[in-house]
């Protein structure tokens, strides 16, 4: 049987600081050509018409959480990589925190086998550290996952790391990438506690960010900054959500000769504490979205390339739990659907360049974390591609959502711009919101 072949003809195609008119064609898994004008050589060819539209590398997510194993009645790998696809994200790597947690290589390749068998996106995963397994750090070989996790502030899932001769061992003793959540614990709590005593069980959801505050993220982010220059380790810093931390960044050397890199998500590019009031606990999330001052200092830091890659950290829990009261509501809200549009929204208010959206949310990730032959739209790579109608407006309502707690925090938004189709790894799987009934996802591989 031949392979299959399809040409997307007409489109403009973003790539490496580019916007140009171009054709694809696209042979099994693999682009094969790029040029000005192809013509489809026999009627075997399957012919996209992509006139008016972008198509760029599909988005490359390297902070989600789906819940699988043991907390699928919030999400699942299936459900949650389906939505991803619908928003554009071809490949994730998906955290640590699920029950059990990632922990142990056992663990580990259980997670894999699952996605193996459900996932609808490219997938790779995050090793988990704790206080107590080094040894099992020690045993993971760097190819085979995306890098290793650490909860240097406490979240979803109980996996605080804070002995700190434990902290410098793992830097000293792994080459892996390490991302981390920070947060100062002690200053955390200290806050929490003041706020019980003011306020008892009814603490005003508008707290969040003075509890969660920027002194405790700005406190842990240097610390973990300060060890790993001493200790060499690269080091990644997740979830930027203050204006203080991005001065802690540098955008002196290119991406690949960084040993220090950061991550901004799309909450805390979007939201600020005004939103507080509307949304309430839909917004809550660690690291709290802060005010529209950081929100626009990581704008500015994201633009001048001290932040590297935008991530969603899609972390959905059920509505009902959402609902409980400030110190029951976890921390976490559904995003990988959304993200794109959202950044190509805030290309439309002026806010930043189509190109640098492709460059923070495709070719970057695949950098940081040596991903092999994807994030670009080249010859020889995957054709893990995404195609987008930016003026067809659609407003995010419960209907139109994919994600398995069936809520999102833009409810009621409307996006100008919207992901018609999305090919993985050759495949067209969504089209116009239809999906194929074939999986074509693959376990993501590293160049190292
Ligand atoms: O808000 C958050 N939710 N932040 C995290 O770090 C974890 C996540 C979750 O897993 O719910």
């Amino acid at each position: 049987m031949s392979e299959r072949t399809t040409l997307i003809k007409n489109a403009k195609i973003v790539n490496e600081g580019r916007i140009f008119n171009g054709d694809v064609l696209i042979k099994g898994e693999f682009i094969v050509q790029i040029e000005d004008s192809i013509s489809a050589k026999s009627s075997d060819v399957v012919v996209v018409d992509a006139e008016g539209k972008l198509l760029m590398p599909g988005v490359i997510d390297d902070q989600v959480h789906f819940r699988e194993p043991g907390l699928t009645h919030k999400a699942d790998i299936a459900s949650e990589s389906k939505a991803a696809i619908a928003g554009g994200i071809t490949s994730f790597i998906e955290m640590p925190n699920t029950n059990p947690q990632t922990t142990t290589i056992e663990k580990m390749e259980e997670k894999f086998d699952i996605a193996s068998k459900t996932a609808f996106a490219n997938y790779s995963f995050m090793f988990g550290g704790t206080n107590d397994n080094l040894d099992e750090i020690l045993k993971v070989d760097p190819r085979s996952v995306a890098g290793l996790k650490l909860f240097l502030g406490s979240s979803t899932g109980n996996m605080l790391v804070d002995d700190p001769q434990v902290l410098e061992k793992i830097f000293k003793s792994t080459n892996m990438v390490i991302s981390v959540h920070c947060e100062d614990e002690t200053t955390i709590k200290q806050n929490l506690q003041e706020h019980i005593e003011k306020y008892g069980d009814d603490i005003p959801i508008n707290k969040h960010p003075i509890i969660r505050s920027e002194e405790a993220c700005y406190l842990s982010s240097s610390k973990a900054i300060e060890l790993a220059k001493k200790t060499g380790a690269r080091l990644h810093v997740f979830h930027l959500s203050t204006g203080k931390e991005t001065h802690l960044f540098s955008n002196k050397k290119p991406l690949k000769d960084k040993k220090i890199t950061a991550e901004v998500c799309i909450h805390h590019l979007w939201f600020s504490d005004e939103d507080y009031d509307k949304k309430g606990t839909l917004i809550k999330w660690n690291p709290a979205v802060k005010t529209k001052t950081d929100r626009k200092q990581l704008l500015e830091a994201l633009l001048d390339d001290r932040i590297d890659v935008i991530a969603t950290d899609h972390a959905p829990h059920t509505l009902k739990e959402k609902q409980n009261n400030y110190t029951q509501a976890p921390s976490g809200g559904p995003l990988v659907q959304h993200a794109l549009p959202a950044l190509l929204e805030m290309y439309h208010q002026g806010k930043i360049s189509i190109e640098k959206v492709v460059e923070k949310m495709c070719h970057n990730p695949a950098i940081l974390f040596q991903i092999e032959k994807r994030g670009y739209i080249k010859e020889g790579y995957y054709a893990d591609l995404v195609l987008v109608d930016l003026n067809n407006p659609w407003t995010v309502k419960k209907e139109n959502i994919l994600y398995k707690c069936e809520w999102s925090p833009f409810e009621g938004t409307t996006f100008k711009s919207r992901i018609t189709h999305t090919f993985l790894n050759g495949s067209l799987v969504f089209n116009n919101f239809k999906f194929a009934r074939t999986s074509a996802a693959k376990r993501l591989t590293f160049n190292r």
